[in-house]
């Protein structure tokens, strides 16, 4: 089985010049309880700049708390995080916010859209907490809803849209402010796959023109194909890594094999698209 980036790769990779993006390190996540809950276990994981990099493993292996701890949503038990060099867990209150709207933008499975805006007001809802003014917020909202192809719903409702458009309207919100690092966590998770499919390619696109880092927690193998790399866990540890080369729908195979090969649950299968 091979290991997740060691001491020795991580130096050769800052030798090339290669940005590292995101570093964790032996970071462990234990719930405090009546019992107390190791969620996480001695994860390293390294994300280089321009990386898309997906995180599978079985229902409560550990991902959404890998997440929340990188989001700063949660913090680690022991073990550290550093995010474009800085340690986020170590910043106070303010500079943390400014950090997390700076620095990282987020996606999650149910959109996380505001019902009384509009598509618009839901995107530049960054910038305002910002202090930008109104008319850049506009023009950068207009720029941003024609790379996205959501142009023409920008004064509708967040009830009046479909999923995939509200899923691209929260990616955009997402992107508006340039982030370092998007992490999205089932990000298809309420699409269907003509949505699902619309969404991935569009994160790919992102990816590839903007060069933003990107994390995707996913249960879903054809939405997991669309990345460079994906990690899988297990019981709260680091369980393998795959690489995806060129071929997409190879790539898919050996998610799927790897899937299969690691045994999940019901609730996995029934999930992963075809
Ligand atoms: N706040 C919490 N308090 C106690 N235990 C928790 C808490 N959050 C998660 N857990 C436990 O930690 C483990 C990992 O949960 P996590 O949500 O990270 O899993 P996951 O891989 O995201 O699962 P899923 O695929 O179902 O979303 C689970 O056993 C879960 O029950
Ligand atoms: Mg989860």
């Amino acid at each position: 089985m091979n290991k997740g980036y060691n001491g020795h790769k991580l130096k050769e990779m800052e030798r090339k010049g290669e940005l590292v993006m995101l570093n964790v390190k032996k970071v462990s996540k234990i719930y405090e309880g009546k019992i107390a809950y190791p969620a996480l276990t001695d994860i390293d994981l390294t994300i280089n700049e321009g990386e898309f990099v997906g995180i599978m493993g079985p229902s409560g292996s550990g991902k959404t708390t890998l997440l929340n701890m990188i989001a700063t949503i949660d913090e680690p038990t022991t073990g550290e995080i550093v995010i474009n060099g800085h340690n986020p867990h170590q910043l106070k209150k303010e500079a943390l916010a400014k950090f997390r709207r700076r620095e990282l933008g987020f996606v999650f499975q149910d959109f996380n859209l505001l019902h009384t805006l509009t598509v618009e007001e839901n995107i530049v809802l960054p910038l305002t907490l910002d202090g930008k003014k109104v008319k850049e917020m506009k023009q950068k909202a207009d720029d941003i809803a024609e790379k996205l192809g959501i142009s023409s719903i920008m004064k509708k409702r967040t009830y009046e849209i479909s999923g995939g458009q509200a899923q691209r309207a929260a990616v955009a919100r997402a992107m508006i402010h340039g982030p370092k690092l998007l992490l999205a966590d089932e990000p298809t998770g309420n699409l269907d796959s003509k949505s699902s499919r619309d969404v991935m390619e569009m994160l790919e696109a992102i990816n590839k023109k903007e060069r933003t880092t990107m994390m995707l927690v996913t249960h879903d193998a054809q939405a997991a194909s669309y990345c460079n790399r994906v990690v899988f866990i297990r019981d709260g540890k680091f369980y393998s890594e795959i690489h995806r080369g060129d071929n997409r729908q190879a790539f898919f195979q050996k998610i799927i094999d790897t899937l299969s090969l690691m045994g999940g649950d019901a609730h996995d299968l029934s999930t992963i698209r075809v």
